[in-house]
C-alpha cells in the first residue's frame, strides 16, 4: 500500500473516509512486558542509541494491536546532548546536569550538530525496513518544554525557574528559544531525509505559560519551525498539552493536525480548528478501568463528535506504565469497529 493512501495519513489532511486511524502517544514503553524485556538487557539511553533495538521497540505495539501509525523510539532530550547538555534517566525521571542559571550559560549551549545523532536517523532506517507499510512519526520536543528540562534540570510540577528564566533574563530566554527552534527545525527536516512519513512537536509544558507568553514562547517557535518544515510535504502535527485557553491562538499555527489532550472537549477543538485535523483524547486514566468501561468510555467519545474525516484517535497524553493490556486492546478494537 502506498502510504498516502492510509488512514492515517488521508486522516492529517481532513480526507479519510475509511476506519478512524489510532495510536497511542508512548506507544512503545513500559505497560508493554515485551518492551520491560529489552529493557531489562540495557539501559533506556544504550536503547536510544541502538538502531536495531530501536526498530524492534517499534515494532512491538504494532505487532501486538495493528496500530495505524508508528512512532520513532527516542526521547525529546536526546538532541539536547549535541548541543552541550549532559543528560541522563535514572529511575524516577530525566536529568540534566549543571541547569542554565544565567544568560551565560545560554552562550555555552551549542545549534545541534544532527551528524551527532547518527543513532536516531539509522534507527528511522531500520524502522522502515522492518515497517514498510506502517507510516512512521518522527518527534521532537517544543523550544520552551525543552528549555523547562534545561532550566530545572529536571521534571517539575510547574516549573516555576523556568518561568522565572523569561522574565529575569528576557533577552537570553529569547536567544535560547531561538536556538532551540533552529535545532528543532534541522533535526526535524534531517528525520524527514531519513524517512519519517510525519512530524510530530510536543508541547508538553507550554500550557503553563500566560497567553501573551504562550504567544511569545510556544506559538511562535512553533510557526518558524513549522514553516521550515513546510516544503518536506509531510503533515507536521502539533500537540498541545492544555490546547483549550490558546486554542484562537494554535489556530494560526502552520500545522494540519494539532494534538489535543484530555482536558479540551474534543468536539469543541473540532469546531474551533476547522481547517486542522485532530488528534486525542482520550483520557490515559480511562484505561484503568475494565475492558467494556474503556469500549463505552471509547464510543461515547466518539460519538459527540460530527466529523470523523479529520480525526486520528489517540489519548489525551502518554500511556501511563502501569495501564493493563486489556484495556489498550479494548479502546483499539472499539476505534476500528466504529466506522
Ligand atoms: O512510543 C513512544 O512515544 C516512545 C518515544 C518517546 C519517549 N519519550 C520514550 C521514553 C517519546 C515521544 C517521548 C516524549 C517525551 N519525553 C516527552 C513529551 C511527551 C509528553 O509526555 O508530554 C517528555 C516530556 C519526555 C521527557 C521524559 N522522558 C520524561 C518526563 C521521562 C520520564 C517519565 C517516564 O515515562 O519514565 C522520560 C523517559 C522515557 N522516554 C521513557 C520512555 C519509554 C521511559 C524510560 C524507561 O524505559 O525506563
Amino acid at each position: 500500500m502506498v502510504l498516502k493512501d492510509s488512514s492515517f495519513i488521508k486522516a492529517c489532511y481532513g480526507k479519510n473516509e475509511d476506519r478512524i486511524p489510532v495510536w497511542i502517544m508512548r506507544q512503545a514503553g513500559r505497560y508493554l512486558p515485551e518492551y520491560r524485556e529489552v529493557r531489562k538487557e540495557v539501559s533506556f539511553m544504550e536503547l536510544c542509541k541502538t538502531p536495531e533495538l530501536i526498530a524492534k521497540v517499534v515494532k512491538q505495539p504494532i505487532d501486538r494491536f495493528s496500530l495505524d501509525a508508528a512512532i520513532l523510539f527516542s526521547d525529546i532530550l536526546t538532541m539536547l546532548e549535541p548541543m552541550g547538555a549532559e543528560i541522563s534517566f535514572p529511575e524516577g525521571g530525566p536529568k540534566i546536569a549543571h541547569p542554565i542559571a544565567t544568560p551565560e550559560d545560554v552562550d555555552r549551549l551549542h545549534p545541534c550538530d544532527v551528524n551527532k545523532l547518527p543513532y536516531v536517523f539509522d534507527g528511522i532506517r531500520h524502522i522502515k525496513k522492518v515497517l514498510p507499510n506502517t507510516p512512521l512519526i518522527g518527534f521532537a520536543g517544543s523550544p520552551f518544554t525543552l528549555a523547562c528540562y534545561l532550566i530545572e534540570g529536571q521534571g517539575s510540577k510547574n516549573f516555576d525557574k523556568a518561568k522565572a528564566f523569561l522574565h529575569r533574563y528576557p533577552d537570553a530566554a529569547r536567544k535560547l528559544i531561538t536556538l532551540l527552534a533552529d535545532s528543532v527545525s534541522a533535526y526535524l527536516s534531517e528525520q524527514v531525509k531519513a524517512g519519517v512519513d510525519a512530524v510530530q512537536l510536543f508541547d508538553s509544558w507550554g500550557g503553563i505559560l500566560s497567553r501573551e507568553d504562550y504567544r511569545t514562547y510556544s506559538a511562535e517557535p512553533a510557526t518558524r519551525i513549522f514553516n521550515s518544515l513546510k516544503n518536506t510535504n509531510v503533515p507536521r502535527i502539533f500537540f498541545v498539552n492544555n490546547l483549550s485557553p490558546y486554542i484562537d491562538i494554535v489556530r494560526d499555527v502552520p500545522c494540519e493536525v494539532v494534538g489535543v489532550d484530555y482536558r479540551m472537549d474534543l468536539q469543541k477543538a473540532m469546531a474551533e480548528l476547522p481547517d486542522k485535523a485532530v488528534q486525542g483524547n482520550l483520557d490515559p486514566s480511562v484505561l484503568f478501568g475494565s475492558p467494556a468501561h474503556v469500549r463505552e468510555a471509547t464510543q461515547s467519545l466518539l460519538k459527540t463528535l460530527s466529523n470523523h474525516d479529520r480525526l486520528i484517535f489517540n489519548l489525551g497524553h502518554g500511556i501511563q506504565p502501569k495501564t493493563p493490556i486489556e484495556s489498550v486492546a479494548a479502546m483499539i478494537d472499539a476505534v476500528k469497529q466504529f466506522r
